[in-house]
């Protein structure tokens, strides 16, 4: 029942998987508590864990840019509604050393995090990019590539599947895809 600074603050203070051990600092979240979109990615990366921020080396760039074409925006101040604005947090909000994938039991533990966070923000839909976001909130191990293009829900709540930016950037074919897939949560959106 934790609200958003006590939840910011549990997970500060997190050690319940050994991820805390190496860690610079975990990674909560960014932008707007009450925004309308939200865009779970799978854990911090190298830069990540330096800057306490989600998604700002190269694949976070590209995904602001992809936001961005579709008048979105992580910014947590500033004029935009909050049908423009977008929440993102990660499955994992410690860095895997390394960058190597989550382990299932770092998903597990970690999981209760997310979903208080979906809680909270009462997002009206949820971008999953990538198999760990995918199987945190679906339980699923199909591949993206059979589970984007329809509707799925999560707590009710409209969740569209596509691939994870730094995917897109060692596939740059594959990024039109994520395009269509970003467009086709925003139809959903209307
Ligand atoms: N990749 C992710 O999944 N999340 C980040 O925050 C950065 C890179």
């Amino acid at each position: 029942a934790l609200d958003w600074p006590a939840l910011r603050q549990a997970v500060a203070g997190c050690r319940a998987c050994g991820l805390c051990e190496k860690r610079t600092q975990t990674v909560f979240g960014a932008g707007h508590e009450q925004a309308r979109w939200m865009v779970v990615g799978e854990a911090p990366g190298e830069q990540e864990d330096r800057e306490g921020e989600p998604f700002v080396g190269a694949a976070g760039q590209l995904l602001d840019r992809m936001l961005a074409a579709l008048q979105l925006t992580r910014a947590a101040d500033g004029e935009a509604p909050l049908e423009q604005r977008v929440y993102i947090a990660n499955a994992l909000k410690c860095r895997p050393p390394g960058n190597r994938n989550p382990q299932a039991d770092e998903l597990a533990r970690c999981e209760p995090f997310l979903v208080r966070q979906i809680e909270l923000l009462k997002p009206r839909i949820i971008l999953a990019m990538g198999r760990y976001a995918v199987q945190a909130l679906l339980r699923s191990d199909e591949p993206i590539g059979r589970l984007r293009g329809r509707v799925h829900r999560y707590q009710g709540v409209p969740l569209v599947v596509t691939y994870h930016p730094a995917y897109l950037l060692r596939n740059l074919p594959e990024k039109a895809k994520a395009w269509d897939d970003l467009c086709f949560a925003a139809e959903l959106f209307e």
